[in-house]
Order: C-alpha cells, then structure tokens, then sequence
C-alpha cells in the first residue's frame, strides 16, 4: 500500500475529534499497515489516524526503534485510547510532531500514565506507561481529540513559534484551495 499523506498545521480536520472503532477488519487492518509505512518513512515514534485524515480513535507507537533499523522496530497500537490514570508530578519535554515540521517547543505533561485500549486485534489491554512512551501515547491522543502539542505551550514559547504556525498553515490553505480548484484554477 502507498505512503499516506500526512496532513499539515492549519488543516481543519487535525481539529476534530475522532469516533471510536467498532472492531476491527480488513479496512483497519489495511489502514494501519499503511499508518506504520508512513509513519517509518517520515522517521516519526507515533502517528494518529487523524494526521492521515482518518477521523477514527487509532495511533501507532514505536518508541524502540533505532537509526531506521527494521530488527529494532516494535510497532504499538492503540484503538479506542483511554488515559485512566496519570501521574501527579508533570515533567517537561521538548515535542515536535509530523504534522508540525520544523517546529519544537517544550510541552509539560504528567510523567506517568495508565492507558487502556485495544490492540490490532481488537483485545483490550492496560498498560503502565513513562518517560518517552507516556510522553508519545499522551500527544497521539491528544491528536484524537483535535488537539496539537503547540495548544500546550507556555504562551512566550507559543509566541516563539506564532510565525513558522502560520506559514505552515497558509501553505496548507493555499494547498486546500488549489485541490478544490478554487484559489488556483487550471489553465485550459
Ligand atoms: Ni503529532
């Protein structure tokens, strides 16, 4: 299956709230295996369904992989996603994301997590998650819920990186419009 595109800032669907799976089939099955080839080739440790414009309750993790080595990969996933516990103590971490290229900013988040979900196979499972992992599962969700790792910056950082937001965004509009015809008609 080919490389999905992955959507940038400024795309009205990263803004979403993603609907939950029913289960899983051929579709899903199909949908993640092309999530983890883009994710692999974009070089990224998480993707959600909703980067790629799926608006469905699905991300991917690989926090083991080293120097794009295949033999190191460990592809989590996650359907369904619930944070059910997290830690008191926040601690902070420089982020960036696929959907924000260029950008970096430091986020504060609880240190540990509990999450439940469901695996490829549609089985629940719970897991106790820190550091990077509780860090990666805690913005891919973030992502289900519309919500992107620039929304959580202290605002002097955010006014840091206001500039490179909306040059990525008016490329993106400028994107959407020119795929509509609307902004950049063809020529006949
Ligand atoms: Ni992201």
């Amino acid at each position: 299956m080919a490389k999905l595109k992955i959507l940038h800032y400024g795309h009205p669907l990263l803004r979403e709230k993603a609907f939950e799976l029913k289960g899983v089939g051929r579709r899903e099955r199909e949908l993640i295996q092309a999530m983890a080839e883009t994710m692999y080739a974009a070089r990224g440790i998480g993707l959600a369904a909703t980067q790629v414009g799926v608006l469905e309750r699905l991300f991917l993790v690989d926090v083991d992989q080293e120097d794009d080595d295949p033999a190191t990969r460990r592809l989590q996933v996650f359907i369904n996603p619930e944070i059910v516990w997290e830690s008191e103590e926040d601690a902070p971490f420089e982020e960036g994301c696929l959907s924000i290229p260029g950008v970096n900013g430091e986020v504060f988040r609880p240190q540990r997590i509990k999450v439940v979900a469901r695996d490829e196979n549609f089985e629940p499972f719970e897991l106790e998650a820190d550091e990077l992992l509780a860090r990666v599962i805690q913005h891919e969700n973030d992502h289900l819920n519309g919500i992107l790792f620039v929304d959580r910056l202290a605002l002097l950082h955010r006014s840091k990186v206001a500039g490179q937001l909306s040059k990525i965004k008016e490329a993106t509009l400028e994107e959407i419009a020119a795929l509509k015809g609307v902004e950049y008609p063809l020529e006949v």
